[in-house]
């Protein structure tokens, strides 16, 4: 029997006649007519005026530090419990970062855990809406503004998921997205930097394209495009925007099916809650999620590989996530915080299947080989 994957690239119909009209018309760098397509998408969608198409999320993240013009003693404070990515782009600009523990109740950082941080040297905070699941924004947003301090969220996996209405990644200074084969959405390597700080956006487009003003030659506003700028070549090509294109028409039935299989786990798995054998997600009132990832928190790491064993064993997949980024090899040494609840989800926190592909009767297995298994070992 097929095993039951973690996730699966949503593959559409549409791909290739898109991508083959790429080929044929033979402009394959960024800015092409599928680019302006994502674009518009965003724009329209996303009710965004300042949208970049970049070949990843890192890159996204990338723009969003050079944006906000680190300094060498700047301090960042960001998730330890996240992809290294949103380390990796602001320790780039040489500023000091300083890692938040994740809340006791979701693997997301909040409010509680960033302000014994903030410090007269923060210059930036990065949240991480963890499986699409928004952190709390609005005293974040109110304490940043009233204190000078630049909010970015790291959404890369948040397509289409909300907070109180909008959409993650438009409600911060900047907001990054991946569309990465592992995401919802994917065009294999992707991401997007939506720029909401009205201040920010006319740099953004020097940032993009390379440090130049490229973009106002295009729109005949300069005679000659220049060096004016720091930046890197962060643009999306044609051929990934042509995929990415593809799957954005199928976003909102993604996102159902995704969210009915999530809302299953959730329902099978809710008597193990109350038998306090698992922790299941927790989605705040304030949260929309988009259902990419179905996760559970199990009481040790023990018991967490012996259940990712019997999974396995039974032709399921599962896997943990983030290795905590405060004791990771590279950074670990310079820095002393005791993050517990970081630690934990590192520890216990198991991801099971859900894709387009997966059906309810999948899910009813796993649940059940999941019931099985604490039957078997841990009555
Ligand atoms: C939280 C987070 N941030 C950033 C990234 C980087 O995304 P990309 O692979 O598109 O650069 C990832 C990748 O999965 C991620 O999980």
């Amino acid at each position: 029997m097929e095993k039951i994957s973690l996730y699966k690239p949503f593959q559409s119909t549409s791909a290739l006649t898109y991508i083959e009209e790429v080929l044929e018309h033979g402009k394959l760098a960024s800015g092409g007519k599928f680019s302006i397509s994502c674009k518009n998408w965003f724009l329209k969608n996303y009710q965004s005026d300042s949208v970049y198409l970049t070949s990843s999320c890192t890159d996204a993240l990338e723009m969003a530090a050079l944006l906000a013009d680190l300094k060498q003693d700047d301090e960042v404070i960001l998730p330890s419990y996240t992809f290294v990515s949103t380390a990796n782009a602001f320790l780039l600009r040489g500023c000091k970062l300083i890692f938040a523990d994740s809340l006791h109740s979701s693997p997301n950082i909040g409010w509680e855990t960033i302000l014994p941080l903030v410090t007269v040297k923060t210059k930036l905070i990065v949240v991480m809406h963890y499986a699409g699941i928004s952190v709390d924004m609005d005293p974040l947003k109110t304490f940043a503004r009233d204190k000078g301090i630049l909010l970015v969220e790291d959404a890369a996996q948040a397509i289409g998921a909300r907070y109180k209405g909008k959409y993650l990644g438009t409600i911060s200074d900047i907001g990054a997205i991946s569309f990465h084969s592992t995401k919802m959405i994917s065009c294999g390597e992707g991401g997007c930097c939506i720029i909401n700080n009205p201040e920010m956006k006319q740099r953004a487009e020097l940032v993009f394209e390379k440090g130049t003003n490229r973009l106002a030659f295009q729109r005949n506003e300069v005679s000659k495009y220049e060096w004016v700028d720091l930046g890197s070549s962060y643009g999306m090509s044609e051929l990934q925007a042509a995929l990415l294109f593809s799957q954005l028409e199928y976003l909102e039935s993604l996102r159902a099916h995704h969210i009915t299989i999530w809302n299953l786990y959730q329902s099978l798995l809710r008597e193990l809650q109350t038998h306090e054998k698992l922790i299941l997600p927790e989605v705040p009132d304030f949260a929309e999620v988009n259902g990419t990832h179905f996760f559970i928190v199990l009481k040790s790491s023990d018991v967490r590989m012996q259940l990712k064993n019997f999974l396995n064993a039974n032709g399921v997949d599962s896997s943990f996530h983030y290795l905590a980024l405060h004791r990771s090899p590279y950074y670990g040494n310079r820095n002393h915080q005791n993050l517990p609840n970081a630690d934990r989800f590192e520890s216990c926190l198991l991801r099971l299947p859900i894709h387009h592909e997966v059906n309810e009767n999948n899910v009813l297995q796993i649940c059940g080989l999941i019931y099985a298994f604490f039957q078997k070992t841990h009555e």
